[in-house]
């Protein structure tokens, strides 16, 4: 099963919006497979977003990200780092089509509410900056039988 790092962003507890976000990805049958509140360093910060580094948005995210506490999630399902980009929508809230998290609660390019790793190597990369291997718990869900069938590719 595949493995994304997901972000709740400092927007989403202020707004506290951090239960009506985690239901989207539950309801879409993924799995919560680690999870923790802390607050970026600057250091941290820019760990994180250091393929953003130079861009012209770069300070400006920085700024964002720690500005107060978030949630960081590791999500586990099937295809799970492509369905939660789908669910998070297009990067600018503006932009995003309704239906989708960005879509429903944002408007903005910066304060856009939830992080979603972008590919199988910056998911591995990000989920290892913030969780050791045993934080990430593999247990079977109840309802797992009935989300997808064993035997789907
Ligand atoms: P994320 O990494 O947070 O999941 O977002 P993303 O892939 O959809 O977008 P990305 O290009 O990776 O940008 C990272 C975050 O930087 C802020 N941003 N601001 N032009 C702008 O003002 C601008 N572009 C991006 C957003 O907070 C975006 O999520
Ligand atoms: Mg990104």
């Amino acid at each position: 099963m595949e493995q994304t790092l997901i972000i709740l962003k400092p927007d989403c507890i202020q707004r506290r919006l951090v239960g009506r976000i985690i239901q989207r990805f539950e309801d879409k049958g993924l799995t919560v497979a680690a999870m923790k509140l802390m607050q970026f360093s600057k250091e941290l910060a820019e760990r994180h977003y250091a393929p953003h580094k130079g861009k012209t948005f770069y300070s400006r995210l920085i700024d964002y990200i720690t500005r107060g506490p978030v949630v960081v999630m590791v999500v586990r399902g099937f295809n799970a780092i492509s369905v939660c980009r789908k669910l998070l929508g297009a990067t600018f809230g503006s932009d995003a089509e309704p239906g989708t998290i960005r879509g429903d609660f944002a408007v903005s390019a910066t304060y856009n509410l939830v992080h979603g790793s972008d590919g199988p190597e910056s998911a591995r990369t990000e989920i290892g900056l913030y969780f050791r291997p045993d934080e990430v718990l593999d247990y079977e869900s109840a309802t797992d039988t009935w989300v997808k069938r064993a035997d789907e590719l």
